[in-house]
C-alpha cells in the first residue's frame, strides 16, 4: 500500500508502531489516534511526519477529527489481554466495543472503504480441534475474548450494511521489537526482561502447554495485504502456523541471551488455554499472507532489542 491517507488507532502501541513504521516507509500519510493508555510516546519519536492525535477512541469528536480525509483505517486501539479484562472488565468492554463502534461510525460517515481490525485468538477459548481453523468453535474464556469477538462482528456487520470492506485479523501470540515488559505483558517480554535482570522465571503449569508465536513483521505484512485486497471482508487467523512449548521457548531465550536463570513452576492460570496452533491457509489463499520470520531468528532479534532498551533504562 502506497501513497494513501491512513489512520492507525493504537499506533503508539507495540503492533501499531511497527505498522506505522512500515506505512511511512512506503510513502503513506499516517494519522495516529492514541490515548497512550498502554502505548509509548517514544515509539513515535522516529516518525516526525506522522500526525499524532492524543485522544480516546470512545470520544466521538476526536474520532471524527482523526478520520477526516482518511482512506484506510487500521484499528488497533484496545484494552489488551485476558488479565487486564479480568481486572477491568468494564473498561475493557468500553474501549473494545464502544470504541470500535465510534471508529466504524466515523469511518462510515467519512466514506472510508477499508477497515482492518485487530482481533485475537482469544475468541476461540479452549482448543477443540487442531490446528485451529476460522470455523473452530468460538467459546472465549475471558471478557477480553468476548469483547474482541464483538469488535470483529461489529466490523463485519458494517461490511454487510455499508459500502466498506472489513477484515478482522485474529492474531495469535505476537512478539517483537517495541513489546515491553509490564504487568499485562506477554510471556516473551516477561521472560526476556526477567532473564536480562537475572531474575527467576515463573511458568504457569508444567510448561508443556503450547503457543503459536508470530513475529510482528508478519502481523504488519498481514495488515498491509489485507488492506490491499479488493472486495475482501471476513475474519482470518494470523499466526506462524507452528507451535512451541513454553519450556522450549525458555531454551531459545536462554540461548539468545546466553544465560541461565532459575525456573519455577506454579499453578495454571485462570483464563489461559492449554494449547494453541493456527491454520493460516485461509489468509494465504485469500490475500497471500505467508509468515517470513522463524521463531529462532525473531527471538534473537527481540533479545538484542531488549538488551539495548535495558542499557538505556
Ligand atoms: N500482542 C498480541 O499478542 C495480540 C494478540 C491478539 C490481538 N492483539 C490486538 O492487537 C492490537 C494491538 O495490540 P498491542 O499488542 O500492540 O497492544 P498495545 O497495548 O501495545 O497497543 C494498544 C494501543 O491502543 C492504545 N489505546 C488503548 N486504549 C485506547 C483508547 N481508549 N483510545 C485510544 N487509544 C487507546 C494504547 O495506548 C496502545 O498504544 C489490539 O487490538 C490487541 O487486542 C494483540
Amino acid at each position: 500500500m502506497k501513497n494513501k491517507n491512513v489512520l492507525v488507532t493504537g499506533g503508539a502501541g507495540f503492533i501499531g508502531s511497527n505498522l506505522v513504521k512500515h506505512l511511512i516507509q512506503e510513502g503513506n500519510r499516517v494519522t495516529i489516534l492514541d490515548n497512550f493508555m498502554s502505548g509509548y510516546r517514544s515509539n513515535l519519536d522516529p516518525f516526525p511526519t506522522a500526525t499524532i492525535i492524543e485522544g480516546d477512541v470512545r470520544d466521538q469528536n476526536v474520532v471524527e477529527l482523526a478520520m477526516k480525509g482518511i482512506e484506510v483505517v487500521f484499528h488497533l486501539a484496545a484494552s489488551v489481554g485476558n488479565k487486564r479484562s479480568i481486572d477491568h472488565p468494564i473498561t475493557d468492554a468500553g474501549i473494545n466495543v464502544l470504541g470500535t463502534i465510534q471508529v466504524l461510525e466515523a469511518a462510515r460517515k467519512e466514506g472510508v472503504r477499508k477497515i482492518v481490525t485487530s482481533s485475537s485468538a482469544g475468541i476461540f477459548g479452549e482448543l477443540k480441534t487442531m490446528p485451529i481453523k476460522e470455523d473452530h468453535p468460538i467459546e472465549p474464556d475471558s471478557p477480553y475474548g468476548c469483547t474482541k469477538l464483538c469488535e470483529e462482528k461489529l466490523c463485519l456487520s458494517y461490511a454487510k450494511l455499508y459500502d466498506i470492506d472489513a477484515v478482522a485479523l485474529r492474531y495469535f501470540n505476537v512478539y517483537g521489537p517495541n513489546q515491553r515488559f509490564d504487568a499485562y505483558g506477554n510471556v516473551i517480554p516477561i521472560f526476556v526482561f526477567r532473564m536480562l535482570n537475572n531474575e527467576s522465571l515463573l511458568i504457569y503449569g508444567d510448561g508443556e502447554q503450547t503457543r503459536d508465536f508470530v513475529h510482528v513483521n508478519d502481523v504488519v505484512q498481514a495488515n498491509i495485504k489485507a488492506a490491499d485486497s479488493q472486495g475482501v471482508s471476513g475474519a482470518f487467523n494470523i499466526a506462524s502456523g507452528t507451535r512451541v512449548t513454553i519450556n522450549r521457548l525458555v531454551e531459545l531465550i536462554s540461548k539468545a541471551n546466553q544465560n541461565v536463570v532459575k525456573i519455577e513452576y506454579g499453578p495454571e492460570r485462570a483464563g489461559d488455554v492449554r494449547h494453541s496452533l493456527a491454520d493460516i491457509s485461509l489468509a494465504y489463499q485469500t490475500f497471500g499472507y505467508f509468515p517470513q520470520v522463524s521463531l529462532e531468528n525473531g527471538i534473537e532479534e527481540y533479545v538484542k532489542w531488549a538488551q539495548k532498551l535495558s542499557v538505556k533504562v
